[in-house]
């Protein structure tokens, strides 16, 4: 009975997680999106329900694919869609990570048809979208919430800075100076910043690897 439990010390919690991009419509045919892959938040939902965590995956447009019985995967669209799903379940969430690379900008107005080409250039006026895991981070009541930075300049003073403005618990620092780290491969190189003022740096690793690793630190930090 302790052995189980202390192989599963994520039973019984829940775990929201975010991943992979959005895609904005432009018009029925186009949209804004980025090169996200999905593969680091579908790492995170495997390392999670692997620790028996009930997990709710909220996946943007991702090729990565999970079948476990501990892991529901609500696959979106848009930044909008995916922040209504958050909201469904960050409620009665004890451990939220989010991991997405949620479009910063959405077109104001989505054409009904196809924009057809003209000789002149096209402007198309873009709107902020929600800040998905700022929105949670003001509701915050007991959620260990962790967002996610991705920086190529002043890396470890913008991450510090969206960790207060955001109300966060840990930001995991992405680096998309190192090689091997970021879009489509396996590795990721990151740091982990907590708020009581941890700065842990790692190795280069595989994605899973960080994941595994992500998830302990989080059960460390709860449970200091
Ligand atoms: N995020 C989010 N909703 C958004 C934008 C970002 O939930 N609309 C989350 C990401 O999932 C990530 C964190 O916020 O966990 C930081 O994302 P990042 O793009 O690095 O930072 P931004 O706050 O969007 O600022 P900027 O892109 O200008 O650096
Ligand atoms: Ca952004």
């Amino acid at each position: 009975e302790n052995d189980i439990i202390s192989k599963l010390p994520f039973k019984d919690y829940k775990v929201l997680i975010t991943a992979g991009p959005t895609y904005e419509a432009i018009d029925p045919v186009r949209f804004i999106g980025n090169h996200s892959s999905g593969k680091m938040g579908f790492e995170i939902a495997k390392a999670a329900a692997n620790l028996g965590a009930e997990v709710q995956l909220i996946t943007g447009p991702s090729k990565e694919t999970v079948t476990h019985s501990l892991i529901n995967v609500t696959r979106v669209t848009n930044g909008e869609a995916m922040y209504n799903a958050v909201h469904t379940y960050y409620e009665d969430t004890d451990v939220a990570i989010m991991s997405a690379a949620v479009a910063d900008y959405k077109p104001k107005q989505v054409a009904d048809k196809k924009i057809k080409k003209s000789d002149s250039s096209l402007t198309i006026e873009l709107e902020k979208t929600k800040d998905i895991l700022k929105s949670c981070g003001k509701i915050k009541a007991n959620q260990y919430l962790v967002g996610f930075a991705l920086e190529t300049n002043n890396e470890l003073e913008h991450a510090k800075g969206k960790l207060l403005s955001k109300n966060l618990d840990l930001i995991v620092l992405n680096s998309l100076n190192d090689k091997g780290a970021g879009f489509g491969v396996s590795t990721n190189k990151v740091t982990f910043i907590s708020k009581d003022g941890d700065v842990i740096e790692n190795e280069l690793k595989s994605k899973a690897d960080v994941a595994k690793d992500l998830m302990d630190l989080i059960l460390k930090k709860r449970n200091a």
